[in-house]
C-alpha cells in the first residue's frame, strides 16, 4: 500500500489491523488507538481519500491502497490551517483524539470548505474526546470553513436515532458513530 505517498511493503499475517500496521510496521504513531472497536474515532485515517476507522480493518484490506495518516496533514514547523485553528482554539489537552478528530475533518473542509455547522457537528459526533470539551473543536472546524466562532445551532448535537441509538452503530465513515457525546464549555 502506499501511505502518505511513500510505498510500504511488509508481509504480515492477514489478521493485523491496519491501525497496527501503520503505527508498528510503518512507525507512523501519529495515528491513536483508543477503544480497537470503532467507537471513539482516535484511529481515523483516508482510505483513498474517504475517513475510516483503522482499528476495524485489517492491513490486507488497504492492499493496494492509498492511505493518508495525520502525518501528511503537516509538521509541527508548518501546520496545516486546520492544525493551526486547534491551536488558536484550544480544541487538544492530552490530544489523544486529536488526529481522528483532524483526519474527518480534513476531508470534510477538502470536499466541502464552507461545510455547515450542522454538517461540521455531524462529524464530530463521530468521534470521543474525553478532556477537551467539543465546544473548542467546533470553533476550531468552524474557523478553519471561514467562520468566527459563536453560539452552535439550538440542537447542537446529532442525536442517533433508531434502534440501537444508545450503542455503537454503522456511519458512512466506515466506522461507528458513539453515544451522542456531551457538550460543555471550555
Ligand atoms: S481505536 Fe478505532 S475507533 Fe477507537
Ligand atoms: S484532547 Fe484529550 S481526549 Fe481529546
Amino acid at each position: 500500500m502506499r501511505i502518505n505517498g511513500a510505498e510500504v511493503v511488509r508481509t504480515v499475517e492477514v489478521r493485523r489491523t491496519l491501525a497496527d500496521f501503520i503505527r508498528e510496521d510503518a512507525g507512523l504513531t501519529g495515528t491513536h488507538l483508543g477503544c480497537e472497536h470503532g467507537v471513539c474515532g482516535a484511529c481515523t485515517v483516508l482510505l483513498d481519500g474517504e475517513p475510516v476507522r483503522s482499528c476495524l480493518l485489517f492491513a490486507v484490506q488497504a492492499d493496494g491502497h492509498e492511505i493518508t495518516t495525520v502525518e501528511a496533514l503537516g509538521t509541527p514547523e508548518h501546520l496545516s490551517p486546520l492544525q493551526q485553528a486547534f491551536r488558536d482554539y484550544h480544541a487538544l489537552q492530552c490530544g489523544f483524539c486529536t488526529p481522528g478528530f483532524l483526519m474527518s475533518a480534513h476531508a470534510l473542509l477538502r470536499d466541502n470548505p464552507q461545510a455547515s455547522d450542522e454538517e461540521i457537528l455531524e462529524v464530530l459526533a463521530g468521534h470521543l474526546c474525553r478532556c477537551t470539551g467539543y465546544t473548542s473543536i467546533f470553533d476550531a472546524v468552524r474557523a478553519a470553513a471561514g467562520r468566527p466562532p459563536g453560539p452552535p445551532p439550538a440542537e447542537p448535537w446529532p442525536t442517533p436515532t433508531g434502534a440501537g441509538a444508545s450503542s455503537a452503530a454503522p456511519d458512512a465513515a466506515g466506522g461507528t458513530a458513539p453515544t451522542t457525546p456531551e457538550p460543555h464549555a471550555g
